[in-house]
């Protein structure tokens, strides 16, 4: 079944939870989608995890695009969200034009980080050319200047449920937050129609959304919020262990 927008609302309306990882290559694109992953994301985390950047706001539309395209044809049956990179989104015309190149790059929706009112009016551009978009709130690592937890005053809470009620009016598909106490999550999701994807956001959001890497614990370390499934780089370590040693004696020792 091909997830739309409109089969996570009824996700959402029916309590199933949605799962969403990221996703870059054919690799993380095809094994997320045989896991049962309905949504995939191409974040700008590939900055990291994928191109050795220190930081997300180093990664272009253009290494971005690449990714867009390999995930949409590597997983044609899930709805794929692509990142706007830090800068994507400066002015209502830049945002308008990268959006459309990343839906001809078969994109299902644009996500884009909501730090201030100029990512705002971004954002209300997309919406109103029909656009499809998902609005991140919460912790916003192009942005942020600290990677402590978000909303955790009366008043930090206050602002974040308006903020998804704003994203909420202008028709997004879905919301990400990020690093918030789960009660926070769990009000957001309960506040607004569209589906809430959490990270660090608790269990109480309408679906939970982890960098493919780390879920799989194929780095050393890998933010505290982010639970480690299995530890992956452990296991691939292992296997290019005995490659290695399998060469160095010719064949003989065992595979
Ligand atoms: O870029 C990314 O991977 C993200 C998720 C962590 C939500 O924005």
């Amino acid at each position: 079944m091909k997830h739309t927008a409109e089969t996570l609302l009824s996700m959402k309306k029916s309590g199933e939870p949605i799962a969403m990882a990221t996703a870059y290559d054919l690799l993380s694109a095809s094994l997320a989608q045989a896991a049962g992953v309905e949504t995939l994301l191409v974040g700008d985390s590939a900055a990291n995890v994928v191109f050795g950047l220190g930081s997300t706001t180093e990664i272009g539309m253009e290494e971005m695009l690449l990714c867009v395209r390999t995930v949409c044809r590597c997983a044609s049956g899930t709805y794929v969200a692509a990142d706007f990179p830090f800068g994507a989104d400066a002015t209502p015309e830049t945002a308008l034009a990268n959006a459309e190149r990343f839906l001809a790059a078969g994109a299902s929706s644009v996500k884009i980080e909501l730090p201030d009112e100029r990512a705002w009016k971004a954002l209300e551009a997309l919406r109103a050319r029909g656009i499809p978009a998902i609005a991140h709130l919460g912790l916003l690592p192009q942005t942020a200047r600290s990677r402590r937890q978000c909303a955790r005053t009366d008043a930090e809470a206050e602002a974040l449920l308006l903020a998804g009620a704003r994203a909420d009016s202008l028709g997004v598909d879905a919301v990400v937050v990020e690093h918030v106490p789960d009660a926070v999550g769990a009000s957001l999701a309960r506040s607004v129609k569209a589906p809430v994807i959490g990270i660090g956001a608790g269990s109480g959001t309408d679906g939970q959304v982890l960098v493919f890497h780390d879920l799989l614990g194929l780095f050393e370390k890998s933010p505290p919020f982010a639970p480690r499934f299995v530890e992956g780089r452990a296991l691939l370590a292992e296997g290019l262990r005995r490659y290695v040693e399998w060469v160095k004696t010719r064949g003989a020792s065992p595979r």
